[in-house]
C-alpha cells in the first residue's frame, strides 16, 4: 500500500502528512466513529451506492448525523481520485462523533462530525487473488451490532496479528460454532454439493458490498446460493473456499489451520466469480486476470 499525497479533512483537501485531529475526539477516545473503504478500479469508484448507503445506516445507528448529503460523498471521493491520479486502489472514509475537549461517556447532544478521507494505491487483482490465501480459526470476540461498519476494530486487528504468527493471512471467526465471517471480509464455501454457501445477514455480520455485488452476479451464472450460517469443519472439508471485501475483492483460501482446501489451489467457482466481478468493474480480465479463464 502507498498513501496517497492529497488527504481530505473536515471540509478541505489537504497534505496527508500534515492532517492533524484533535486527541478529545470520540473517534480517538471511544472508537465512536464510522468508516467505509470504498475500491477504485481503473480511476472508478467500485459499488460506490451501496457505501454511501452502508455508511448513512451506520451513522444513523451511531447517532452521528451524517455531514454530507446526496452526491456530496461522491465528490469528495471522484477529486480525491483525481487530485492523486489514482488508478487502481481504496479510498478511505471516516467520519468520527468528533471533538467537544472533554471525555465524557455520554457527550453532546448533537455532534460535530470529524470529517476524514484518504486514498491508498494498490494493486487490488493482485498475487494473494491468483495464489490465494491462508487462515486459521479464531474466537468471534466482537461487540454485537457488527453489521454496523464503525472502527471499533481491536478484535480483528489482534486476530490478524494472531494469524501472522501462525502463518496465515486472516482469521475466520467463530460464534456459537459457526463461522461469522473472516477478520476483514466475508466468508463464503462451495460446499459438497457444489452449492455456494455464506452466512445470511444479521447483526452477526456485515453487510458486505463486495458480499451483495456477487449476489447480483450470480443470477443467471448456474451458481445455486445457499443463505446460511456453516461450521469450522464445512469449511475445512469444503471444495472451496473465498473471502469478499473491497480492500481484497475475491481472496481464495488455499488452507485452513495449515490443511490445504480442497486441492490447496483456487478452484473453479472461485475462479469463475473472480471472473464476473472484474469484468463488472471494467477490467480487462485476459491481460490483468489470464489465470481466471481457465
Ligand atoms: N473490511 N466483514 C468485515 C468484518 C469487514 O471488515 C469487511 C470489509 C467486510 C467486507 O465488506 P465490503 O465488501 O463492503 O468491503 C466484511 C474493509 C475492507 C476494511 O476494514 O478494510
Amino acid at each position: 500500500m502507498t498513501i496517497c499525497t492529497t488527504a481530505y479533512l473536515n471540509g478541505a483537501f489537504c497534505s496527508a502528512a500534515d492532517a492533524r485531529i484533535s486527541p478529545f475526539d470520540r473517534g480517538f477516545l471511544f472508537a465512536h466513529a464510522a468508516y467505509e473503504v470504498t475500491a477504485v478500479y481503473g480511476g472508478h469508484l467500485v459499488d460506490f451506492g451501496g457505501h454511501v448507503a452502508r455508511l448513512d445506516r451506520t451513522l444513523a445507528g451511531i447517532g452521528i448525523p451524517n455531514p454530507l448529503s446526496g452526491d456530496g460523498w461522491g465528490k469528495v471521493h471522484r477529486d480525491l481520485i483525481e487530485y492523486n491520479a489514482l488508478s487502481e486502489g481504496l479510498i478511505y472514509l471516516q467520519v468520527t462523533a468528533g471533538s467537544y475537549g472533554l471525555r465524557d461517556f455520554a457527550g453532546p447532544d448533537e455532534f460535530e462530525p470529524t470529517v476524514f478521507l484518504y486514498a491508498d494505491e494498490k494493486p487490488l487483482i493482485g498475487a494473494a487473488a491468483r495464489d490465494g490465501i491462508k487462515v486459521i480459526f479464531l474466537d468471534d470476540t466482537r461487540w454485537k451490532r457488527r453489521d454496523m461498519k464503525t472502527t471499533q476494530l481491536l478484535s480483528q486487528a489482534l486476530a490478524y496479528r494472531t494469524a501472522r504468527e501462525a502463518g496465515a493471512d486472516t482469521a475466520f471467526m467463530v460464534e456459537d460454532g459457526r463461522v461469522t465471517e473472516a477478520a476483514s471480509a466475508n466468508a463464503w464455501i462451495v460446499n459438497g454439493e457444489g452449492h455456494l454457501v455464506t452466512r445470511d445477514l444479521s447483526p452477526s455480520i456485515l453487510p458486505g458490498i463486495t458480499r451483495a455485488g456477487v449476489v447480483d452476479l450470480l443470477e443467471g451464472s448456474g451458481i445455486r446460493l445457499v443463505e446460511r450460517a456453516f461450521t469450522p469443519d464445512e469449511a475445512a472439508g469444503a471444495k472451496e473456499v473465498f473471502t469478499t471485501s473491497a480492500g481484497a475483492m475475491i481472496a481464495p483460501v488455499v488452507a485452513i489451520e495449515g490443511k490445504p482446501v480442497g486441492s490447496g489451489k483456487p478452484g473453479p467457482v472461485t475462479r469463475q466469480i473472480q471472473r464476473l466481478y472484474y469484468q463488472s468493474m471494467g477490467a480487462d480480465v485476459a491481460n490483468v486476470a489470464p489465470w481466471t479463464m481457465g
